[in-house]
This record gives structure tokens, sequence and C-alpha cells, in this order.
């Protein structure tokens, strides 16, 4: 499973690629907003940064103006994936886009029958949304295993991208379903290694390890 980190913060981007951890970056809108930077120069960096794809959101409805913001996002880098929102007007773009070579991920996926429609769009991603399917009740991991059913049913190669990850556990259940791709906030990738047992096994072997007196090398 590949991850991806969900923001717009070039910091937390910087320490989680220098761990090895992160393997793409997702950004949108509200993230944008909430780095306080402008959009293509904050982009530009990120893409700097990592080597994976950069998901960058258009701000734009219809078709001509998709394309329109497409085309100065994808200058901005050759790792640059354009994202568009899951409507007809953002599916026909992601047809002609990925027909141009460009990488595209298809953003607020609530249904399966909407995946469907990305994959025949020829979606490099389809990022369903689990964490506000279950702030309105409904279970955010049936969506990813009936995507999963649905694209191993046909074949398609588009990457089932599992987005608005909350918690750990919601990392632990789209990897068992077999979600291609997690993209998850800095703060919960890094809650994955936390574990009360490893810390105390931990504490316990450098207790033992100060009273023998020897030391390693
Ligand atoms: C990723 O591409 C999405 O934009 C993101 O995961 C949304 O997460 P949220 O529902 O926590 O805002």
């Amino acid at each position: 499973m590949k991850f991806f980190v969900d923001t717009a913060d070039v910091n937390e981007i910087r320490e989680l690629n220098d761990l090895g951890l992160i393997d793409g970056v997702t950004t949108n809108p509200s993230l944008i907003l909430k780095s306080g930077r402008n959009i293509l120069e904050v982009t530009k960096e990120i893409c700097g940064i990592v080597d994976g794809p950069v998901s960058a959101e258009v701000a734009a409805t219809s078709y001509d103006e998709i394309m329109r913001e497409a085309a100065v996002l994808a200058k901005i880098a050759d790792n640059i994936c354009i994202k568009v929102p899951l409507t007809l007007d953002g599916l026909k773009a992601c047809r002609a886009l990925s027909m141009d070579g460009h990488k595209t991920n298809v953003t607020l996926c609530f249904s399966a029958n909407q995946a469907l429609l990305a994959a025949k769009a020829g979606a490099t991603f389809i990022s369903p949304f689990i964490g506000r399917l279950d702030d309105i009740g409904i279970d955010g991991m049936d969506l990813i295993r009936e995507i999963r059913q649905i694209y191993d049913n046909y074949g398609f190669e588009t990457e089932i991208l599992a987005a608005s990850i909350r918690t750990v556990n919601h990392v632990k259940e789209a990897a068992l379903i077999g979600a291609d791709v997690a993209t998850v906030p800095a703060s919960t990738i890094k809650a994955l290694v936390k574990h009360p047992l490893t810390d105390k096994g931990l504490e316990t072997f450098l207790a033992d390890w100060a009273k023998t007196g020897q030391s390693i090398g």
C-alpha cells in the first residue's frame, strides 16, 4: 500500500519524506487555505520535495474552465496529478487529461457507481472519502470494499486512493480491503508507529542494557 500525505504544509511533507514514509501528496482547496500560501508557489515547492505524484485540485466546475486550470497546474512540475471533481464535466476533463498523458485524481467520490464512472474515464486515482461518509452514519469502508470488487471484476487499472482518513483504524481497514493508496494526515501517519508495548519493551531493554555495563562498538 502506498501512503500519500494529505496536507499542503511543506514542513510536514519534508519531515515525512525524510523518514522515507511517503509516496506522494494530496492537497485540496481547504488545505491550501490552511497553508496560507499561494497555490502555484506551494505546489511547486511540494513537487520539489517528493518524487511521487502531487495532487493539485482545480477550482472550476465547467469542462472548459477545468481544462484551462488543469493546463496551468500541469505546468508546475512533471509529478503533478490533476484533481478534478466527480461531476459530468469533471469526468469529461478526466478523460481528456488522461488521453493527453496526465495523471488524474477524481475526488469527492461517495458511491461505487461514481467510482465506476471514474475508472471508465481513465482516472489514475479515485478518491473515496471514508471519514465524511462515517460522519453521516454510513460505513465508509463498505465503499472501499465495493470499489475494490468492481475494479477487480473488470480489471480496471484506476488506483483506489482511500481519502478522508481520520484514524489509524481507517488505515488498517483500507489496507486489509486492498486499497492501493491511503492519503493520510501527517499526525495519523506518525500515530501508526505507536504501541504501548513497544514503548514498555524498549524501556525494559534499555534499563537491562545499562545494568550490563557494556557498550556496543
Ligand atoms: C484528499 O484528497 C481529500 O481532499 C481529503 O482526504 C479530505 O479529507 P477530509 O474529509 O478530512 O477533509
